[in-house]
């Protein structure tokens, strides 16, 4: 394939052998001086919403010509496995362990059959870092942990009663004015938190969070891993509840936590905003929405939904904005939009560019 050096939004992507770069819902580790592109697997057609294959590694030092490096973690042939093939796998990230040296991936996972119902975190681990990853468990998190911010006489599980009333109410569609802000969690708390669109974010002194949409997709936690990145440390807090965030992606810059996050609409693009806090245990304010431009694209993040935010190597106000335009009819076709952000009054815009490349950030192209 020819070199190419800039990024074209919405555009077909091809790897070095010529083919769509089939990565969705991803994020990019870099290690070792490489990039490397974790993303869900696609198939054609609405079949392509589910697994059938797996999560998909591609490799870059240059963040625009990528490898193929094949199938990082294989959905499973075994029906017995919570990745059989047909399960729903989404949003996958790896991180790395310095204290273990494993590559630890992390995701959403479904149970084949049974739509959104399981919001599961998947986990699987690496001693290379395209894989394989070979897959340890699923389970919701944070079972039997209070949340660190919530008041002490909200510490109290539901009865049975209180939890058939509330399996009454329809949570799962997305902002309902009478979303019960303060149950979800209680009723929750033995078996483990709900966990649907995620992503793993390291900080500077190495410790690693795994935030996301939980409690019906109305409110984001944000919990800390163990040192091995396996599990939950047992420490998160609950991010706006009720403010129904989701694709949830992570940036530090200058000492300030950035969350950029979207609406809940499914497959069909929304505002986008953006979210600040001086500790990532917050307080977390909103900023509103990140994007500037003509009222259409600032309406639909230019047709997007976040997946991920990269650090560029050696650019310390480099970070790109990486977000997936869907396409549920046909999956494979789905089309990254990966735009630079733009620091204003020190906050992390994002507009919309043709075609850019990373000379924007000071680096040399
Ligand atoms: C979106 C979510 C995607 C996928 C989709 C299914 O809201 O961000 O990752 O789960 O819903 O409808």
């Amino acid at each position: 394939m020819a070199e190419n050096y800039s990024f074209r939004p919405g555009e077909l992507w091809l790897d070095d052998n010529g083919v769509h770069i089939n990565a969705h819902g991803g994020g990019v580790l870099f290690y070792a001086g490489t990039y490397y592109w974790f993303g869900e697997h696609k198939i054609a057609g609405e079949a392509g919403n589910a697994a059938h294959v797996g999560v998909h590694v591609y490799s870059s030092t240059d963040l625009c010509n990528w490898k193929d490096e094949g199938i990082a973690l294989k959905v499973s042939e075994d029906p017995r496995s919570p990745i059989v093939r047909g399960c729903i796998l989404e949003r996958p990230k790896v991180i790395f362990n310095p204290n273990t040296n494993k590559f630890v991936m992390w995701f959403h996972l479904e149970p084949k059959d049974h739509g959104y119902a399981g919001a599961l975190s998947g986990v699987a681990v690496a001693d290379r870092v395209a894989g394989p990853y070979q897959f340890i468990r699923a389970f919701r998190p944070n079972a039997g942990v209070w949340p660190l911010n919530v008041p002490a006489e909200l510490k109290k599980e539901l009865s049975a009663e209180e939890c058939a009333q509330l399996d009454q109410l329809d949570v799962a569609g997305g902002p309902r004015p009478w979303y019960p802000r303060q149950l979800l969690f209680r009723r929750d708390f033995s078996s483990g938190q709900m966990a649907r669109d995620m992503t793993l974010f390291v900080d500077e002194d190495g410790s690693a969070y795994h935030l996301y949409a939980s409690e019906g997709n109305g409110t984001l936690h944000i919990s800390r891993l163990a040192d091995d990145f396996l599990s939950p440390a047992g420490q998160y807090i609950r991010v706006l509840p009720g403010r129904f965030n989701e694709a949830p992606a992570m940036l530090k810059w200058r000492g300030k936590y950035f969350l950029y996050t979207s609406d809940c609409t499914g497959w069909a693009p929304n505002p986008a905003r953006l979210l600040i806090a001086d500790s990532i245990f917050g307080e977390w304010t909103e900023l509103g929405n990140p994007c500037i431009g003509p009222g259409e694209q600032v309406a639909n993040t230019f047709n997007s939904q976040p997946t991920f935010i990269l650090p560029v190597n050696g650019a310390s106000d480099g970070f790109i904005f990486m977000a997936d335009r869907w396409n549920s009819a046909d999956a494979i076709d789905g089309r990254y939009v990966w735009l630079p952000i733009e620091f204003k009054h020190g906050v992390p815009t994002i507009s919309w560019h043709d075609s850019w490349n990373l000379d924007c950030f000071g680096c040399p192209v």
